[in-house]
């Protein structure tokens, strides 16, 4: 019996499966609100038969976008138009949507990888001065940041309180906050780019206040009863930088605060990374943070065939894996999933004349049931 397509808790929240779609920036939205596209790109992965879809990177202030195109969830326009969004995802998928909360700091303002991705300074049409925890560059020749003051960091996480009072009232089933990938959150975390003198800097616990700040003020405005976990990145791939032994205590910390699960990533603070990428090059760290903390586990990275995916869960290396190109590529991947591993999705009814001859159990008999 596959473990890939076994039920999962995350909190309270149960997944169908342990196929988590991976946040991903669309870089189409406007002053933060969806519009068509997501529909679009939305609805498709919501038929996808997927435990888990994480909605992109959202910006809980203007400033905190990595892009113009950002997602936002700051304004009451914002949230109408995510509301648009989730009444004709809800009305055709049974799939829980969460929304992952997070705040570019230092690498806001930023061109769309189309564009080549590169800043874009407060001096350019469109562009505006990030924030982070000290006023260091992203990379050399780039803006500096503005280091945030005692008022800022106050404005910072009432902003991400605030986006999680909409989040609730939106009915988002979830909050992943983003503390990986070298944004604000993870600014704070890592040696690298928080060089304070005060209570936020210095010490691992000083550089983690931030971060359990954050989750305790998200904590709180988010719907009781409704999970709150952490994406972070395991490693800066920099010597001298973030860590794996700095995630597992980090990831105790969050623990004790009541954090439903992490989801582990890695890189993404520093340009001198060194990643050693291949097929599930980020998977050895979820092993690890799961074995030593015990909270459920997301891996990511490079996980494209079902067979990885399911020798993950069945090893016991993590509780899920997340995909994220590899959705793009095939949105259907969970259903290609079921089919090699003998389970079962959950499939629109207007789709059950595709199941092939060979694979006649693959749809699940209802279409779907009330949420
Ligand atoms: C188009 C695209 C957009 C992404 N946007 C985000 C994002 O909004 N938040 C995030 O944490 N990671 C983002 N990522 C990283 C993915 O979530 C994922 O961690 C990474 O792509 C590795 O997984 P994969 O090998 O399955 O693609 C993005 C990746 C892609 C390809």
């Amino acid at each position: 019996m596959s473990q890939l397509f076994q039920p999962l808790a995350i909190g309270p929240l149960r997944l169908a499966n342990r196929i988590v779609i991976a946040p991903m920036c669309q870089y189409s939205a406007s002053d933060g609100t969806p519009g068509d596209w997501h529909l679009i790109h939305l609805g498709q992965l919501a038929l996808s038969g997927a435990g888990l879809l994480v909605l992109e990177a959202t910006a809980v202030e203007a400033e905190g976008r990595i892009s113009a195109g950002d997602l936002g969830l700051y304004s009451d326009a914002n949230e109408a138009g995510l509301a648009r969004v989730l009444a004709a995802l809800r009305a055709h998928s049974p799939i829980p949507v969460a929304i992952q909360l997070g705040h570019a700091g230092r690498k806001a303002s930023s061109r769309a990888p189309w564009d080549g991705g590169t800043q874009v300074r407060s001096t350019e049409p469109g562009g505006w001065r990030g924030v982070s925890a000290s006023a260091l560059p992203h990379a050399p020749g780039e803006e500096a940041p503005h280091a945030l003051d005692a008022a800022g960091l106050r404005r910072v996480r009432e902003a991400f309180a605030q986006a999680a009072r909409r989040a609730a009232r939106l009915g988002l089933d979830g909050i992943e906050i983003h503390a990986a990938h070298g944004y604000l959150l993870h600014q704070f975390l890592s040696p690298l780019s928080n060089q304070r003198t005060d209570g936020h800097g210095g010490s691992l616990d000083n550089r983690m206040r931030f971060v359990l700040e954050v989750y305790d003020a998200v904590r709180e405005a988010f719907t009781p009863g409704k999970p709150v976990w952490v994406r972070a990145s395991a490693t800066d791939w920099v010597p001298g930088g973030w860590d794996v032994d700095s995630t597992v205590a980090l990831a105790q910390a969050l623990k004790a605060r009541g954090c439903a699960a992490i989801h582990v990533s890695s890189g993404g603070v520093s340009p001198q990374q060194a990643i050693a990428l291949g097929p599930l090059y980020q998977v050895p760290f979820a092993e690890r943070i799961k074995a030593e903390v015990g909270l459920p586990t997301i891996a990511v990275g490079l996980i494209t065939e079902p067979a990885q995916a399911e020798a993950i869960v069945a090893e016991g290396r993590a509780d899920a894996v997340a995909l994220a190109r590899a959705m793009l590529y095939d949105p259907h991947w969970p259903w290609h999933a079921a089919a090699q591993l003998g389970a079962q999705v959950v499939a629109p009814r207007q789709y059950w004349r595709s199941q092939p001859r060979a694979f006649k159990d693959l749809f699940a008999g209802a279409a779907f049931g009330a949420r």
